[in-house]
């Protein structure tokens, strides 16, 4: 039997393959540098994992939609946060916002818009679904971020129905997008509908929710979860929230997710509770710290050994570009996708190719997501630092990115 035409289209998703690579890579005996996969390296916090244990007992399918106090403890989080009233009917628990921005690509008959660049998952999910993506470029001097005035060029040429999706923070570039207001005035003359992807909203360095609803709340659906301000990825457990008049589009996910995947492992939800209604300000601010102090040390050695970034605003990623260093040069890579393959091989130095984003191949970008460390100790060490010295911070408690951010400048400069 053959395999469904649509699915050709797509390979394994780029993180995952990367992340397999290097496992190979390791297993045979070389030193690795994760900076491929973003996954946080933050434990998730201990009151949460209680509720968990005290919770394993439940055993019973849920509600579709996910449990009733777990989606009003939901609700009031993002009405507060959002601006805006959200009703607990009118949120979606699914297993990872993943699966429930797929969901939603599948019950709506639309075209996709992306900036350029965007997360790996949502161009392949568009294809599977034999849905058109419309790439929309975003430039640097814009921090790969999509503005009003490039959202108004495409709507004015189709007529089709639109869904965008807009990231921030964001994943690849790790930037904030500062447009918000403007994008929502295009989409709301375009009707276009938006999936504000606020999976990283809670890791903005300075501590503030920025979102495309404080301005377009009626025609966003927002999309997030427990999987990195949390660090409860591998729990798979993710929320939507839809406003009253966008519920249609939740019910035809509910029938979906009723024919699928039924309802999200119970015990995590009860968990999920707990991360919902109570204070983690403590635990944020350390880890955002912790990771803005991280993104500007690997910014400040990159830039001034001629990588092109970036600053990040919030999350764990950064992008970098090569085209600029005489050694990248010298190779003549085709792609970044080859370049991404040399560094690894060479320096155990493991990032991903800019073209799994949305970038052209031939541009030698790479985003890198820096999140090698152990995130237990660092919320234990970093804070009680005194005297601060950038390179001791680092080797004491950082010392994979340390040594990889090392190993790839050393690389770069001096083997030819
Ligand atoms: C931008 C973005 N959106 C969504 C996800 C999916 O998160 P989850 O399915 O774990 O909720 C990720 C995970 O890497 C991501 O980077």
């Amino acid at each position: 039997m053959k395999i469904n035409a649509n699915i050709n289209k797509v390979k394994t998703s780029a993180t995952l393959e990367i992340n397999e690579k290097s496992k190979f890579l390791e297993k045979k005996g070389k030193q690795i540098y994760k900076f491929g996969l973003g996954q946080s390296p933050f434990p998730v916090p201990k009151n949460i994992v209680t509720e968990l244990k005290k919770n394993s007992h439940q055993k019973d399918y849920l509600n579709v939609s996910g449990l009733e106090d777990l989606r009003v403890a939901v609700s009031k989080y993002h009405s507060k946060k959002n601006k805006f009233n959200y009703l607990e009917n009118n949120v979606m628990i699914g297993p990872g916002s993943k699966e429930l921005i797929f969901q939603t690509q599948l019950v709506l008959n639309s075209d996709l818009l992306l900036p350029a660049p965007s997360w790996v998952s949502y161009e392949p999910q568009a294809k599977i679904l034999n849905k058109k993506t419309i790439w929309i470029q975003t430039y640097k001097k814009n921090k790969w971020h999509l503005t009003g005035n490039d959202l108004e060029k495409i709507c004015k040429k189709s007529k089709k129905n639109k869904l965008l999706i807009l990231n921030s923070p964001n994943n690849p570039s790790g930037t904030s997008n500062e447009y918000l207001k403007q994008i929502a005035k295009i989409a709301k003359k375009y009707k276009v509908i938006i999936i504000a992807d606020e999976i990283y909203a809670e890791l903005d360095f300075s501590g503030s929710y920025k979102s495309i609803t404080h301005y377009y709340p009626e025609g966003t659906i927002i999309s997030s979860g427990l999987s990195k301000w949390c660090g409860a990825g591998g729990w798979r457990i993710g929320t939507m929230i839809f406003p009253q008049n966008l519920s249609y589009i939740k019910d035809a996910i509910r029938i979906v997710a009723s024919e699928t995947f039924t309802s999200v492992s119970a015990p995590i939800q009860f968990a999920a509770i707990k991360a919902y209604s109570k204070n983690h300000q403590n635990y944020l601010n350390k880890s955002r710290k912790i990771l803005k102090f991280i993104s500007e040390y690997i910014f400040s050695e990159f830039t001034s050994n001629s990588i092109e970034c970036v600053q990040p605003d919030g999350g764990f990623y950064m992008l970098c570009s090569f085209s600029k260093i005489k050694k990248i040069k010298q190779y003549k890579f085709k792609n970044s996708q080859e370049m991404c393959k040399t560094i690894l091989s060479e320096t155990g130095f493991a990032m991903l190719p800019g073209s799994d984003f949305g970038f052209k191949k031939n541009k030698l970008i790479s985003r890198i997501a820096f999140v090698d460390f152990d995130g237990s100790k660092a919320l234990k060490e970093f804070s009680s630092v005194k005297k601060f010295n950038n390179n001791t911070v680092m080797k004491n408690i950082f010392p994979n990115i340390f040594n990889g951010v090392n190993s790839l400048l050393n690389w770069l400069k001096i083997k030819t």
